[in-house]
């Protein structure tokens, strides 16, 4: 589900995940390996200023490894723990619990100085809609609890998910708003599939698709739609996909929401290999 995202339920979801913090030790800000600055809240920090915070590269099995580790790479000279996971199989959910106690080392070391009895960490996973928050909850509990669905405006009663003796999770994640900052992070939340086709214009998300292939993986796009080369221009070869996959209409034309539609579900799929969005470069200050 797409939430339309008005101001009154930014203000709303905001003061949610506040009220949440008061709760928790620890928090796991999830965010798309593909594409880790676009997928984050853009006031996350100013939302989380008491509480130590993990970012997870979600996904990470769908996006370009080389430059996931230079995500983590990036958030680490920020003095941002990050580690990149694969809620769906499980991958790198392990190095979670460590790092969270490596984290709150002083503050349950103090804890203990003042004789308060040994307890599990608390954390809550926050992120925009369709990163994975469900996922990484049930694989990390190990069974189905949450069914949270993409609404902000919904209360339920807080319980605690066991991870294990050392680390308890808030049951419902944090869900914030993604950015609307700018039309190229609307088109790299789209390609990736974050959010609805319908929001954005199918033919536009597949020209910013096969432009920034063609710029960063454009051995991916020959092999997979057996092209010769690549046409400078992006028409041309939305033609060449177009006509080698039958994507035609009455008369002989080309149907550009059909061949926009297969490109970006073969994209969505995996069907061109691990792909990732943006790089780190694109956002170091100068
Ligand atoms: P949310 O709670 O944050 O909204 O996200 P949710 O867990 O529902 O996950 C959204 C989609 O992403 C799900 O696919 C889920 O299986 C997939 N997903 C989550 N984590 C990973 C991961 O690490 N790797 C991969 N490859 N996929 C992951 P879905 O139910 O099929 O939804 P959709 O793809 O049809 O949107």
């Amino acid at each position: 589900m797409t939430i339309q995202w008005f101001p009154g339920h930014m203000a709303k979801a905001r003061r949610q995940v506040t009220e949440k913090l008061k709760l928790i030790d620890i928090v796991f800000e999830l965010v798309d390996a593909r594409i880790p600055m676009s997928s984050r809240n853009p006031m996350i920090d100013e939302i989380i200023t008491s509480k130590p915070r993990i970012v997870l590269l979600n996904k990470a099995d769908k996006a370009d490894d080389a430059i996931t580790k230079q995500w983590i790479a990036y958030f680490k000279q920020r003095n941002i723990p990050a580690l990149a996971i694969d809620a769906q199989t499980g991958t790198g959910l392990k190095q979670i619990t460590a790092l969270s106690k490596e984290l709150l080392k002083d503050k349950f070391d103090k804890m203990a100085a003042k004789g308060i009895k040994p307890r599990a960490i608390r954390a809550l996973i926050i992120g925009i809609p369709n990163v994975g928050k469900s996922t990484l909850i049930n694989r990390l509990a190990k069974k189905n609890i949450t069914k949270t669905g993409d609404r902000p405006g919904v209360t339920t009663a807080q319980q605690w998910v066991k991870v294990g003796k050392e680390l308890e999770l808030l049951d419902t994640p944090g869900i914030l708003w993604p950015k609307f900052e700018g039309e190229l992070v609307g088109l790299k939340l789209a390609t990736t599939g974050a959010i609805k086709d319908a929001i954005l214009n199918l033919q536009e998300i597949t020209v910013f698709a096969l432009k920034f292939l063609k710029e960063h993986y454009p051995k991916r796009l020959i092999e997979r739609y057996s092209l010769h080369d690549l046409p400078e221009d992006i028409v041309p070869l939305f033609d060449e996909i177009g006509k080698k996959r039958g994507c035609m209409m009455a008369g002989g034309y080309i149907d550009y929401d059909k061949t926009s539609e297969l490109i970006l579900r073969e994209i969505r799929g995996d069907k061109l290999g691990r792909l990732s969005f943006e790089s780190p470069d694109q956002y170091l200050e100068n």
